[in-house]
C-alpha cells in the first residue's frame, strides 16, 4: 500500500482549478511514491467553497486555512491565494510541520520573501517548492538540457518577453492583481517574474544588474461586478478605484556569467494572448520558445553543415522529452494545464524523498531580489541597480 499524503489546497480560483485538476490527475499518469488525497479546499465564501470541494473533487471545504494547516491529518499545504497571503500562510504551515507547495511570486515583498526563504531552511525535513510552473513546460526542459550539455556553446544573449492583452480596454474592471496592497506589483510580479525565473533557470546563471522602467497606462478602473478569466466584468459607469501596480515594464540585464538580456512584460500587448517567449544566442547556437505554441522549441546549431544552416523546429513530444513518457504518442501534444500536473508530480517526489523539487524557497527569493531591483531602478529613473545573487 502506498502512503498517503494528505493535501490542504487554499484558493478556489484560476490557481485552485489548476492544481486541483494537477492533484486528480498526476497519480493517475504518473507512477508516484505517495498517494495524494484531496482532503480539503480553503477558500473565503462559505458557498463557493463548498461548490469548488463538489466541483474538483475535495473531501471538504473549509474557510479557516489557520485551523487547516494545524491539523494532524494535513502533511502538504498547497497555496494558491493572492501574494498578500502566501507568507503568512507558508510560515505557519513550515511551523505546523507541513510540506509546502506556494504559488509565484514568492511573495510581495522582499522581507516576505526572505522570511519563507529562512522558515524554508529552518525545516530541514520539509519540503517547500515555489510555483514557477512553466519550468515544468517539456520544450523548456529540453531547451535547459541542449544549453546545460553545451549545444550553443557561452550564453551571450537572454531575450525574454511576456505579453497578454487582458488589460488593453482601459474599462476593463480593477481586479486584486491591480492592488498593490494584495499582489506586490504588476505584470512585473505576475509574468515579469516567471520570465527572470526561467532565464536564470535555463541558464544556469543569475541576474547581477538591471535597469529598468515600468509605466502604468490606466490609472483608474471600474470596481469589478463578476470574475471571468483573469480579468472580470464591470459595468463601464460603476465607481472607479485607482491602479495602484505597473501595466508594463522592461529591463536591461547583467548575468553572472557575462550574458547581457532585455526582458519586457506587459499585460496590455494587444493581440498576445499568452505569449510566454524565450530566446537564448549563444556563440555556437541558439533556441527559441514561445508558450503559444509551447509543444514546439526552435533550435539553431551553428555547426550544421554550411548551406542548411537555421532554426529547426523540434516537437517536444517524444518520450526521451521530459515527463513525456507518461502522456500520448509523438505528435499528439500537451497542454497549459500539464505544467502543474508535472508540478505536482515533482513535489510528490520531492516529498518522497527521490529528488529535490526546484525553485526552492531560496532560490524564488532570488527572483524576488530581481523584482526589487526593478522597482528601485525604475524609481530612480532606470539608474543600474545591483541585485545581490545568492545560489
Ligand atoms: N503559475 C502560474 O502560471 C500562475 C498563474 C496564475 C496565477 N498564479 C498565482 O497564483 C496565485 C493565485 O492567483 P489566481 O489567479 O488563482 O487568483 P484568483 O483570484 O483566481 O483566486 C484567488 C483565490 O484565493 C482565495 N483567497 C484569498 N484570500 C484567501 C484567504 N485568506 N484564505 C483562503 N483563500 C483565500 C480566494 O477566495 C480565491 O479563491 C497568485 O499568487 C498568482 O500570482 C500563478
Amino acid at each position: 500500500m502506498t502512503k498517503p499524503l494528505r493535501v490542504a489546497l487554499i484558493g478556489t480560483g484560476f490557481m485552485g482549478k489548476a492544481h486541483s485538476h494537477a492533484w486528480r490527475t498526476a497519480p493517475r499518469f504518473f507512477d508516484l511514491p505517495l498517494d495524494p488525497r484531496m482532503s480539503v479546499i480553503v477558500g473565503t465564501d462559505p458557498e463557493r467553497t463548498a461548490s469548488a470541494a463538489a466541483t474538483y473533487g475535495w473531501d471538504e471545504a473549509s474557510t479557516d486555512w489557520r485551523a487547516v494547516v494545524e491539523r494532524d491529518d494535513i502533511d502538504a499545504v498547497d497555496i494558491c491565494s493572492p501574494g498578500d497571503t502566501h507568507a503568512e500562510i507558508a510560515v505557519a504551515a513550515l511551523a505546523a510541520g507541513k510540506h509546502v507547495l506556494c504559488e509565484k511570486p514568492l511573495a510581495n515583498t522582499l522581507e516576505d520573501a526572505a522570511a519563507m526563504a529562512s522558515a524554508a531552511t529552518a525545516a530541514l525535513d520539509l519540503v517547500a517548492l515555489c510555483g514557477f510552473s512553466y519550468r515544468r513546460t517539456p520544450a523548456l526542459g529540453l531547451a535547459r538540457k541542449l544549453i546545460a550539455d553545451g549545444r550553443i556553446g557561452q550564453v551571450r544573449h537572454v531575450r525574454a518577453q511576456y505579453l497578454q492583452d487582458w488589460l488593453t480596454d482601459p474599462d476593463a474592471p480593477a481586479t486584486w492583481r491591480l492592488d498593490r496592497e494584495r499582489a506586490g506589483s504588476g505584470a512585473l510580479g505576475d509574468i515579469g517574474a516567471h520570465s527572470i525565473d526561467t532565464a536564470q533557470w535555463l541558464t544556469g546563471s543569475l541576474i547581477t544588474e538591471v535597469s529598468a522602467v515600468l509605466r502604468t497606462f490606466v490609472d483608474e478602473r471600474p470596481v469589478r461586478t463578476g470574475v471571468v478569466g483573469l480579468g472580470g466584468v464591470g459595468d463601464r459607469d460603476a465607481p472607479r478605484v485607482p491602479v495602484t501596480v505597473d501595466d508594463a515594464g522592461a529591463f536591461t540585464a547583467r548575468f553572472d556569467d557575462g550574458a547581457m538580456g532585455v526582458f519586457e512584460f506587459s499585460r496590455m500587448a494587444t493581440g498576445r494572448r499568452n505569449a510566454n517567449r524565450v530566446e537564448v544566442n549563444g556563440e555556437r547556437g541558439a533556441i527559441a520558445f514561445d508558450f503559444e505554441r509551447m509543444n514546439e522549441l526552435e533550435f539553431y546549431d551553428a555547426t550544421d553543415e554550411e548551406g542548411v544552416q537555421g532554426f529547426r523546429r523540434v516537437q517536444a513530444t517524444e518520450a526521451v522529452h521530459p515527463y513525456l513518457e507518461a502522456w500520448w504518442p509523438v505528435g499528439h501534444g500537451l497542454g497549459y494545464e500539464h505544467t502543474f500536473t508535472h508540478e505536482i508530480v515533482d513535489f510528490v517526489r520531492a516529498v518522497a524523498g527521490e529528488a529535490q523539487a526546484e525553485p526552492t524557497f531560496p532560490q524564488a527569493l532570488q527572483v524576488q531580489r530581481v523584482l526589487a531591483a526593478v522597482e528601485e531602478s525604475d524609481r530612480d529613473r532606470g539608474r543600474r541597480t545591483t541585485v545581490e545573487a545568492t545560489r
